[in-house]
């Protein structure tokens, strides 16, 4: 497959020559010119979208909405108790890399800071950024972007990872800010590592570690050498969870699986584009994957329910029981009682994708946040050197890329799942379990590339397990690249140097295009033309 592609873009090299020449006579009609080489000519399948609900109530929806489970962060993992001991200042709350709302702080605190910002702009001598008291008063305003406050106690939302600030006010050099609210682009600063492991009982995010099973004979899948156990102690979870090499800035690791696999932060502007969603393109449609985000991430006590234990049977045989199990004794064991929080409705079957649970949040909400999340509009595309952007449409075109990515981000991603092989020549799993098809067995290659696709992929949808199509607006604020953080540069992304079986072995050989191709790619927005 990738050498009839590679054989396919070098029959391009003229027909690339011809698109240069049209861009200069027919100007912003260029992109849809129907004879250039502007995208694979197999989009995939179409994927239905409801964006007909509400924006204005789905802004709030993404902002605060918890649907109950600020129970599982105040009351299992204790987080405001953890940040409350620890002392956490504002200032190493932006360290953090945690976006403060402007808006929202208490008039009389943003007067203050305001005088101390003029009096020294790096904020170090600021009363207000070095008062540990004034943290949870921030937090209890709706302040800091993602931590929701409701009643005595605060949960997480959407904005958490999928919000910045516009730093009018203030940014920290590790990447926290102060100003306005910039809804969809991703926290590539966050340190969620760290924040978790500040809770009091970070324990009750065992299935979000990485763990060693019994069932799997103690080997363990992720980043550390070893996996936490039910005997862990409240300092081994903060010792796996603090370190960056085991979890890394700006990543989350979206999968209760057990395994240790952060995933790099996504953008979640025009998610109309998006589709099919999460790096290994599980669901079809954004409502489902808000709903799993609701109904297991923001409450993982609800994966003791008899819908969770299913579906984590149903994906990890034994294994997946012996995790629970063992998850209900750490609860125990931690004094967590009242659970589960998230207040859902039951309905359709567990297992399905939009009820992996047999439940479901308010419907009408999670509609009303496809239409919010449809019309956030990308950012800009970086000013960049315009001809060495064009030369470097060319080139993106030319070296192979428009046989995956489209070059007009306006256009919905291709909805194409790759094969790991593809991406990955370096691919080699082996079989760690079989499951009922269609499903595929729990497949896991050395490495960290495929962690997370090694049991939660898109077969549960009949499809294959690959990579999904990454929207590529907002390159130029990317600190690191590839969904596993293993490319530390644009420029490195596309460096034969890299070798030939690399995760996304593919490359722009002379140095001056590979400029050019990092500026087009950095210039792009939804009006590129
Ligand atoms: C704690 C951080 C965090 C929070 C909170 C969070 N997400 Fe995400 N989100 C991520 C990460 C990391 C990814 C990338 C996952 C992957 O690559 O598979 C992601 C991916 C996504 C995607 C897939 C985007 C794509 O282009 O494929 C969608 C949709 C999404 N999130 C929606 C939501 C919604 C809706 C909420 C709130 C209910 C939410 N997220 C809350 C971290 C978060
Ligand atoms: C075989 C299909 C395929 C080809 C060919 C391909 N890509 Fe990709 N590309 C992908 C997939 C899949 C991803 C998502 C990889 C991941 O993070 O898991 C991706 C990711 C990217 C990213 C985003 C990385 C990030 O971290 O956000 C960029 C930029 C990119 N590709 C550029 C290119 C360029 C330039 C070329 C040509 C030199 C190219 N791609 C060729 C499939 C392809």
């Amino acid at each position: 497959m990738l050498r009839s592609h590679l054989l396919h873009s070098a029959s391009l090299a003229i027909a690339g020559v011809a698109a240069f020449a049209c861009i200069g006579v027919v100007g912003s009609n260029a992109i849809s010119h129907p004879h250039l080489n502007n995208g694979p000519a197999d989009q995939g399948p179409k994927m239905a979208q409801d964006l007909s609900g509400d924006a204005a109530l789905g802004r709030d929806v993404f902002r605060f909405e918890t649907f109950g489970t600020e129970g599982f962060w105040t009351d299992a993992v204790r987080l405001p108790a953890g940040i409350a001991a620890a002392k956490v200042t504002p200032m190493q709350a932006l360290d953090l890399g945690l976006q403060v709302d402007v808006d929202a702080v208490p008039p009389e605190v943003r007067e203050r800071l305001a005088r101390e910002l003029k009096a020294d702009p790096s904020g170090r001598s600021s009363g207000v950024l070095n008062d540990a008291t004034l943290t949870s008063k921030l937090i209890m305003a709706n302040a800091v972007m993602g931590m929701s406050a409701k009643g005595d106690k605060v949960g997480a939302s959407c904005a958490l990872c999928h919000s910045m600030s516009d730093a009018s006010v203030f940014e920290s050099p590790k990447g926290g800010s102060i100003g306005h609210r910039i809804d969809g682009p991703a926290n590539h600063s966050l340190n969620l590592g760290v924040i978790f492991a500040t809770a009091a009982n970070t324990r009750a995010l065992y299935t979000v570690s990485q763990v060693a099973l019994v069932a799997n004979k103690g080997k363990t899948l992720g980043r550390a050498p070893t996996g936490l156990t039910p005997l862990s102690t409240e300092a081994d979870f903060d010792a796996y969870f603090s370190n960056p090499k085991y979890y890394p800035v700006g990543m989350f690791d979206d999968s209760f699986d057990g395994n240790g696999d952060p995933m790099h932060n996504t953008p979640l502007f025009r998610q109309d584009l998006a589709a099919p969603y999460g790096s290994e393109g599980t669901f079809t449609r954004i409502d489902d994957f808000s709903n799993l985000v609701f109904t297991s991430l923001f409450d993982q006590t609800m994966l003791t329910t008899p819908g969770g234990r299913a579906f984590v049977h149903k994906l990890a045989g034994a294994a997946g029981d012996e995790m629970i199990d063992s998850y209900v004794k750490i609860l125990a064991a931690t004094g967590v009682t009242g659970y589960p929080y998230a207040k859902t409705t039951s309905t359709g079957k567990p297992g399905e994708l939009a009820t992996p649970f047999g439940v479901r949040v308010d419907n009408h909400k999670l509609l009303a946040m496809n239409a919010y999340l449809a019309s956030l509009q990308a950012p800009r595309g970086a000013a960049v050197d315009r001809q060495s952007a064009m030369r470097g449409k060319i080139a993106f075109e030319t070296s192979g890329c428009t046989g995956c990515h489209n070059a007009d981000q306006s256009r919905l991603v291709p909805t194409t799942l790759h094969p790991m092989g593809q991406v990955w020549p370096g691919d080699a799993p082996m079989v760690l379990a079989q499951r009922e098809p269609p499903l595929n067995p729990v497949l896991n290659s050395p490495g960290i590339f495929d962690d997370k696709m090694a049991v939660v992929n898109a077969s549960a949808r009949g499809e294959k397990r690959g990579v999904a199509m990454p929207l590529l607006l907002d390159l130029a604020r990317k600190p690191v690249f590839l969904h596993d953080n293993s490319v530390p540069s644009l420029e490195a992304l596309f460096d034969p140097r890299r070798g030939p079986t690399a995760p996304h072995p593919f490359y722009v050989a002379k140095t001056a295009q590979r400029v050019d191709v990092v500026n087009f790619l950095k210039g792009l927005d939804t009006g590129t033309r």
